[in-house]
């Protein structure tokens, strides 16, 4: 969150934090998300998750205005996704598609493999590899054989938020890398889903972690950002 409200300040995006309790009730979140999607000063709102356990993530997703929502985690948001034809892409996949574009990568016709299959990461991912022409397969914690499948990767996406999972010996000679995970190991330090060292022996390309995804999804909080302003200008001249 400070990384994300640093940016904002950077690139001159008026932001408002809400540091709130952890004890605040689900109706009070919902009252401030509905005072939120009423201001015409702001136009895109983020509830960083998880939320604690006491309050329905769904309920909280559901209540943002989809022309504020900048994550795009509203069903109307994903369902566009789904369809290809939307505003707001979810910034980590966007992040990965503007690694893959700026490092002149085609992705049509590649076999593209998504480790991962959560809402915020994989399925959408999943969907943008795919409106590129991408020959996508979908892998989770019940794939079986699951290296058979990574090694028939030419670009391959991780994002299982298990540190180190996928290793070198998982990988095709020259693939593409794209490491989504952020783990805290023991000693503090931050990793990958990837085991960075034995697998860029063998990748064609492949993302860093910290340093890799993560300023990415950032960069694409602040493009959505700047739609969702045009976005909700449109409509309020209409
Ligand atoms: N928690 C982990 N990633 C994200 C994200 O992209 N957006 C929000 N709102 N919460 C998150």
């Amino acid at each position: 969150m400070r990384n994300k409200e640093r940016a904002c300040e950077e690139c001159g995006i008026y932001s408002e934090k809400y540091a709130l309790p952890v004890t605040t009730s689900q109706e009070e979140l919902l009252e401030l998300i509905n005072t939120l999607n009423n201001k015409s000063s702001i136009s895109g709102i983020l509830v960083q998750l998880p939320v604690p356990e006491h309050i329905d993530e769904e309920t909280i997703i559901n209540a943002i205005d989809p022309k504020k929502d900048v994550d795009a985690f509203h069903p109307v948001n994903v369902g566009k996704i789904m369809v290809g034809n939307y505003d707001f892409v979810p910034c980590t996949p966007a992040g990965v598609m503007e690694l893959i574009k700026e490092s002149g990568i085609e992705v049509k016709g590649k076999e593209c493999v998504v480790v991962g299959r959560s809402n915020i990461v994989g399925k959408p991912q999943a969907m943008l590899l795919l409106h590129q022409n991408g020959t996508v397969t979908v892998c989770h914690s019940k794939t079986k054989n699951l290296a058979e499948k990574t090694r028939q990767a030419d670009i391959l996406v991780a994002a299982v938020g298990i540190p180190n999972f996928i290793k070198g010996d998982m990988i095709k000679d020259g693939a593409v890398v794209i490491d989504v995970g952020i783990n805290r190991m023991e000693n503090g330090k931050l990793c990958g889903d990837v085991e960075f060292d034995s697998a860029e022996k063998v990748a064609g390309a492949i993302t860093p972690v910290p340093g890799g995804v993560g300023p990415m999804t950032i960069a694409m909080l602040m493009k959505n950002t700047v739609k969702a302003a045009i976005v909700n200008k449109t409509h309020k001249e209409e």
